[in-house]
């Protein structure tokens, strides 16, 4: 059988080595792997249940699509979009925001942690989100999702909703339930300057991260100032587990150069952090230099980019809009 697959990132600010790593560089593979059917959508309906600055959005728009174009998508290969030229995404998340119930979404932990403390103040957009993201996902018959491990929960959801809609109008399998696709290995790439804090993009200190614009001497004098400690490299697995910072490093090596942590160990165990840096420096310049010099290229072409957007959008729009009439004879109207 062939996979559908449908995934969306957030414009909302610099894309890093933890996204890469975590999301985008999956994307690519699935996109490669033969008779696979993908999806990616720059979710900026997402993006405005927080506050943003409508100039800033459409510049991270713009640069989202570009950190997807130079990391390996492939609009010819892939139907790359962004999600607010296609309305159907909207008016079906207020068909599905019908099914869902409220008692689903009071479970969600990224609800909680966006709201905060005062979650009177938060938008109804940040509320009612997953069920957003359950339409991106359903619209398009998507049978596997790659994300995170942030995203399960909202997973979980866009498959009970599947569920539920089906159910409640007798139409058994027309909204197919989803896979997730989680990664098991560096699923989490970890600040530079913190081994327990997740790289990200709000995180104040920019050492703490690599970003996908960063320049070749930036990547390795942040690379020089990560956050390690006294004694060599450990020669065993085992032995990392009290190292949250070397754990990190040797695991983005060991993504970046498609091998497992233990292959890694096998090749620096017992040696001092000088040698291990400078050759983690070498691959992460000689993997996200030429992504970074492209993301750079393209920013000075808005055309080009917008150009992708709007066919991809139409493409998408064909297929979701099929859908949403489906879904619209069957509720009724
Ligand atoms: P976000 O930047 O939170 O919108 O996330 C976009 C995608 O990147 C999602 O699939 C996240 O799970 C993934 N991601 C974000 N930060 C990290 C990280 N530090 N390590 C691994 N994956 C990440
Ligand atoms: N909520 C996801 C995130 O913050 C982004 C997203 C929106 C998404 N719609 C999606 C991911 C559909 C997968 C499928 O990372």
């Amino acid at each position: 059988m062939n996979k559908k697959i449908f995934s969306g990132v957030q414009p909302t600010g610099n894309l890093h080595l933890g996204n890469y790593i975590g999301a985008i560089k999956n994307f690519v593979e699935l996109q490669n792997e033969k008779d696979n059917e993908c999806v990616y959508c720059v979710v900026d309906l997402h993006a405005i249940t927080v506050k943003q600055d409508p100039n800033l959005l459409k510049n991270n728009i713009r640069e989202t699509t570009a950190a997807f174009l130079a990391s390996g998508l492939d609009h010819k290969k892939s139907i790359i979009f962004n999600q607010s030229l296609v309305p159907s995404h909207s008016e079906v998340s207020w068909i599905l925001g019908c099914t869902a119930r409220m008692g689903w979404l009071n479970r969600m932990t990224q609800f909680k942690e966006k709201a905060g403390k005062d979650k009177e103040k938060a938008s109804i957009g940040l509320y009612i989100y997953p069920i957003l993201m359950a339409s991106d996902i359903l619209l398009y018959d998507s049978t596997h999702v790659p994300v995170g491990e942030d995203q399960k929960q909202h997973l979980e959801l866009s498959r009970d909703i599947a569920q539920k809609f089906n159910s409640d109008f007798n139409c058994p399998n027309f909204l197919k339930v989803p896979e997730p696709l989680i990664q098991k290995r560096f699923a989490r790439i970890m600040s530079l300057k913190d081994g327990t804090k997740k790289m990200s993009k709000s995180d104040p200190s920019d050492l703490s991260r690599i970003n996908l614009t960063d320049k070749k001497d930036e990547i390795i004098n942040k690379i020089k100032k990560a956050k390690t400690d006294n004694s060599p490299l450990p020669a065993d697995e085992k032995k990392i587990n009290e190292r949250p910072e070397v754990e990190n490093l040797l695991g983005i090596y060991s993504s970046l150069s498609s091998q497992t942590l233990q292959d890694t160990i096998n090749e620096f165990g017992g040696k001092n952090f000088s040698d291990f840096k400078k050759k983690l420096s070498d691959l992460v310049v000689e993997k996200i230099s030429p992504i970074s010099d492209e993301i750079n290229k393209m920013k000075n072409d808005n055309t080009y980019i917008d150009k992708i957007l709007k066919g991809g959008a139409e493409k998408a729009e064909k297929i979701a809009s099929k859908k949403v009439k489906e879904i619209k004879k069957i509720v009724g109207f």
